[in-house]
């Protein structure tokens, strides 16, 4: 529900008709009313409402006519053409405070231009409710985002960081436009791995209980001994898979153990998410375990499940190779997991979409699960249709040699170091430019931290994230380039000029009004109002580049309108210190569904 109008807010203005949702949304909802009275016999037509490719025609467009048209010429129908189809539509569409004109071009387009005094109610809509109400409708409620899902044990690693970074940005903008997410880290807790593990621990440490993390000490390291003695000590190799047993068993020592391993390692990968303000809620790979005997026999209930060569599998269409859903050992493995994993999600959590983010080498994995799926009737063969389950998939991270991402001693970069590295580059850069002396210690470090961490966050997000990506301290500390720090800086600027023109913004917001006169103040203004769209197409496609082109274009066009129109001392002061604050507050909001820290001055 709307909330109420903020008391005082505008003075004469009355925001009663602003409406909520995205604009895009708005104007669809205009257009499917002129299409039900249009063509009301004319069944499944769905608005198609896009940006118009020449803003001299307008804002938007509907694009319906030709596609009606289509369906209907040839039968008993008064409409010669496309275009006249496209004159009723444009004849039809509610009287709205939203349009200013309506035009018809070409086989029927209808160009919609927004009014001036609408995009200044919306804006001030913003400034006195915030953009919750700009919050777009998505068709479903409730999302599993599995992401970050790094292994026990093992280094969390750059392809994790990828995950997590994109993962907790979908899962902001879905939260904004409404939906319940659930965080899920789905953490490797239960390969084989451990029966060496637990056996090295037993062997080494006989007071393992009693020297606690110690024992463990750095995990890979551990790791990386323990596997030496697999290799090279046939009875401790036996052991170790004697071990495996046990500890699926449920033997209560061997659990302990397993239990103190997971923990040293859970205690490491926290070290990231805190930095990074990330958070999640582990349901590992062992959380599913009690659950796959009784999906394996729904499967094989449902005559899907084949012997092949001792396993049991799930034949799919288009791959060569079936999903093993039990080994020939009798083992359990991955896709196991994954099955049950979504049987849980589907059945327990009742999740209507569920969002798997991976590096792209995981594709095949995924599709095999999703279409095994399907055959078990889980999920509906139309796509479209809920419950869905979306593979987020990315490229790798590449260092300057253009080969997989790695330190000078090729071992697996950790991931505290980038972090460290970004944050001290960055605080550099404040002490070359003077601020040591002015701000505090303190102060200094949330500004390193915001500049270095988003930095970071920022070069990942603004690539589509199907393509591989070059991690490059220089590029993405750039202050001239597409970068956090650009964007940080525009912000603090905008923040800057409010600050001197000495005029208290709250007070402007009750009492001042906003004028768009000058054509990039009305580009600005629109491009501002757009913003729910922009996170809807991310959000539905799961691409958050989209958010991320909006913000960079977003600064490019304050700029402009920076350039163009004096703001601090012109006659225009209010309204265009109005401008101000409504760009600062929705680069704000995108920084937020991007994890990343603004700075109010730097
Ligand atoms: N632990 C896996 C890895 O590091 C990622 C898990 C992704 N999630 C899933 N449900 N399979 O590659």
């Amino acid at each position: 529900a709307a909330p109420a109008l903020a008391p005082g807010a505008a003075p004469g203005l009355d925001l009663e008709d602003v409406g909520i949702g995205s604009v895009r949304q708005q104007v669809v909802n205009l257009v499917r009313e002129a299409l039900a009275t249009t063509v009301p016999d004319v069944e499944d037509i769905e608005p198609q409402v896009a940006v118009c490719g020449n803003p001299k025609n307008g804002d938007y467009q509907c694009n319906n006519a030709m596609g009606i048209w289509s369906k209907i010429k040839g039968k008993n129908t008064s409409f010669k053409n496309p275009n006249a189809i496209g004159q009723a539509l444009a004849g039809s569409l509610p009287r709205s405070s939203l349009t200013d004109s309506v035009s018809v071009a070409g086989p029927g387009f209808v160009n919609i231009k927004l009014s001036d005094r609408w995009i200044e109610k919306k804006l001030h809509q913003l400034l006195s409710h915030g953009v919750g109400e700009w919050a777009p409708a998505l068709s479903y409620k409730r999302v599993v985002v599995d992401f970050s899902s790094p292994n026990i044990a093992k280094e969390m690693h750059v392809g994790h960081l990828r995950s997590t970074i994109i993962g907790d940005s979908l899962c902001r903008m879905l939260e904004y436009c409404g939906v319940e997410v659930l965080r899920r880290n789905h953490v490797g807790d239960w390969g084989t791995q451990f029966g060496m593990l637990i056996e090295y621990l037993f062997e080494e440490f006989p007071n393992w209980e009693e020297i606690g993390d110690q024992a463990v000490g750095d995990l890979q390291d551990f790791y990386k001994k323990a596997k030496i003695k697999f290799d090279v000590d046939a009875a401790f190799k036996e052991k170790a898979q004697k071990a495996v047993v046990l500890l699926q068993g449920g033997n209560p020592q061997y659990r302990a153990a397993w239990a103190k391993i997971c923990d040293v390692s859970r205690k490491s990968f926290d070290q990231v998410y805190k930095r990074l303000k990330v958070t999640l809620e582990e349901k590992g790979e062992s959380a599913y375990n009690e659950y796959i005997p009784g999906v394996v026999e729904e499967l094989k209930g449902k005559g899907l499940v084949e012997d092949s060569e001792g396993a049991k599998v799930i034949k799919v269409s288009g791959q060569t190779i079936p999903l093993i859903l039990v080994k020939s050992d009798g083992g359990f493995n991955y896709a196991s997991t994954d099955m049950t994993a979504m049987w849980y999600r589907l059945n327990e959590e009742k999740a209507e979409v569920m969002v798997y983010v991976t590096d792209v080498g995981q594709s095949q994995h995924f599709d095999m699960v999703f279409k095994a799926a399907k055959r078990a009737g889980w999920l509906p063969e139309d796509e479209s249709q809920l419950p869905r389950a979306r593979h987020v998939g990315f490229g790798l991270v590449l260092g300057a040699d253009g080969k997989r991402f790695r330190t000078r001693s090729t071992e697996v970069v950790r991931l505290v170091d980038l972090l460290d590295e970004a944050k001290d580059r960055s605080k550099q850069g404040l002490v070359e430019r003077g601020r040591e002396g002015e701000w505090s210690a303190e102060e200094l470090e949330e500004a390193a931290e915001a500049l270095g961490y988003g930095a970071i966050k920022y070069a990942d997000l603004k690539n589509n994230r199907l393509t591989n990506y070059t991690f490059n301290f220089d590029q993405m500390l750039d202050i001239r380039g597409n970068t956090a720090v650009y964007l940080l800086y525009a912000h603090a600027r905008i923040c800057s000029i409010i600050r001197k023109s000495e005029k208290n913004v709250e007070e402007l917001k009750k009492t001042g009004q906003m004028k768009l006169q000058h054509p990039s103040e009305r580009a600005l203004g629109l491009q501002l109002i757009r913003f729910g769209e922009f996170v809807e197409d991310a959000a539905s496609d799961l691409l958050p580049n989209v958010l991320c082109e909006y913000l960079y274009t977003l600064s490019g066009m304050f700029t402009d309108f920076y350039t163009n129109c004096k703001v601090v001392g012109s006659e225009e002061e209010t309204s265009r210190l109005l401008l101000c604050e409504a760009t600062a507050v929705i680069m704000r909001e995108c920084f937020k569904l991007l994890g990343i820290e603004p700075l109010y001055r730097l």
